[in-house]
C-alpha cells in the first residue's frame, strides 16, 4: 500500500482538485483500490462527495482512537474509492488527544491496519502548517506539491520542502520514508508571459522535482469541483492533463507502478 500526500502551505493552489483527480485516475484508469483521506477541517474533498455531512465516524474519531480507519472509510458509489471524511471539528483535534510524541504517528499507525485493503492512499492536506499536515507527511512514501504560478510560488514550495525535511526526521522513528517528491505547476495560462517566467523560476529552483506536465487553469476543473460528485470528462483537456500527470508520477516513482 503506497501512501501519497498532496501538500502545500499555500492555500488555493489545487491540492484538493489534484488529490481527488489522482484518486479517480488511480481507481478508474489503473484499477487500483484507493483510500482517499481528507485531513483538512475545511473538508472541500469530503463535501465534494457527500452533500450531507453527517458521519458516524470521521478522521477525528480515528485520531481520537475511537474507531479504525476501516470503520470511518465511506465507499464512493461506482468507483473503487473509499473516503475517510473530515469535518470542522477536526480543527480542535489537538486538544482532544495526548500530548506525547506518539501523537505524531497516529495516522501512520492507523494506516497499518488497512495495508492489505488498499493499493493506494491519497491524502488531501490543509493549507498552512496544521497538525494533520505533519501527521500526513509522516505517514507518506511520497509528496505531490501543487504550485500556482504567482510571486509566492518559489517561497511556498521552499516552506513546504522544509516541512517535508522535518517529517523525514520524525520518520526515522518508524519504518517509513518520503522517497519521492514532485512539484506540479497548476493554474498555468498560455500566452501570459508572466506565467512562463514564473514557471522557469520554479523549474530552476526545483529542477529535479518539477513535472513536465502542467495543469492549465481550466473552467472544467473549477466547475467539476464546484458541483457535488461531478467528475472530469474523459476526452477533455483537464482529464488528459491529470491522466498524463499520473503517468509521469508513476514514471518518476512518486506513485507506485505496480499495485
Ligand atoms: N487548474 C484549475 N483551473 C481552474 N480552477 C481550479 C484549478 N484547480 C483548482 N481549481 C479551483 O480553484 C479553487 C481552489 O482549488 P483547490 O480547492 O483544489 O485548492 P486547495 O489548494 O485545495 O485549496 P485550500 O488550500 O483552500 O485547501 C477551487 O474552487 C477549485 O475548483
Ligand atoms: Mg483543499
Amino acid at each position: 500500500m503506497h501512501v501519497l500526500s498532496v501538500a502545500s502551505v499555500k492555500g488555493g493552489v489545487g491540492k484538493s482538485a489534484t488529490a481527488i483527480s489522482l484518486a479517480y485516475m488511480l481507481a478508474m484508469d489503473k484499477k487500483r483500490r484507493v483510500l482517499l483521506i481528507d485531513t483538512d477541517p475545511q473538508n472541500a474533498t469530503t463535501s465534494h462527495f457527500f452533500a450531507d455531512l453527517q458521519f458516524h465516524h470521521t478522521l477525528s474519531s480515528v485520531l481520537r482512537e475511537e474507531c479504525s480507519i476501516e470503520e470511518a472509510a465511506r465507499p464512493i458509489e461506482g468507483v473503487s474509492i473509499s473516503l475517510v471524511p473530515s469535518e470542522l471539528e477536526l480543527a480542535d483535534i489537538t486538544t482532544a488527544i495526548d500530548e506525547g510524541p506518539s501523537r505524531w504517528f497516529l495516522l501512520h499507525n492507523a494506516l497499518k491496519e488497512v495495508e492489505e485493503h488498499y493499493d493506494n492512499v491519497v491524502i488531501d492536506t490543509p493549507p498552512s502548517r496544521f497538525f494533520t499536515t505533519r501527521l500526513s507527511l509522516i505517514a507518506s512514501h511520497a509528496v505531490v506539491v501543487p504550485t500556482q504560478l504567482d510571486k509566492w510560488a518559489v517561497r511556498g514550495v521552499n516552506t513546504t520542502f522544509r516541512d517535508i525535511q522535518s517529517a523525514l526526521r520524525d520518520q526515522r522513528l518508524v519504518n517509513r520514508q518520503i522517497e519521492a517528491i514532485a512539484v506540479v505547476p497548476t493554474f498555468y495560462e498560455e500566452n501570459r508571459q508572466i506565467k512562463d517566467i514564473l514557471l522557469q523560476q520554479v523549474r530552476e529552483n526545483f529542477s529535479r522535482y518539477t513535472t513536465n506536465t502542467l495543469i492549465h487553469r481550466a473552467t472544467e476543473i473549477e466547475k467539476t469541483y464546484s458541483i457535488d460528485n461531478e467528475r472530469l470528462t474523459p476526452g477533455s483537456r483537464a482529464y488528459a492533463e491529470y491522466a498524463t500527470l499520473l503517468d509521469e508520477l508513476i514514471a518518476r516513482g512518486v506513485i507506485n507502478g505496480e499495485a
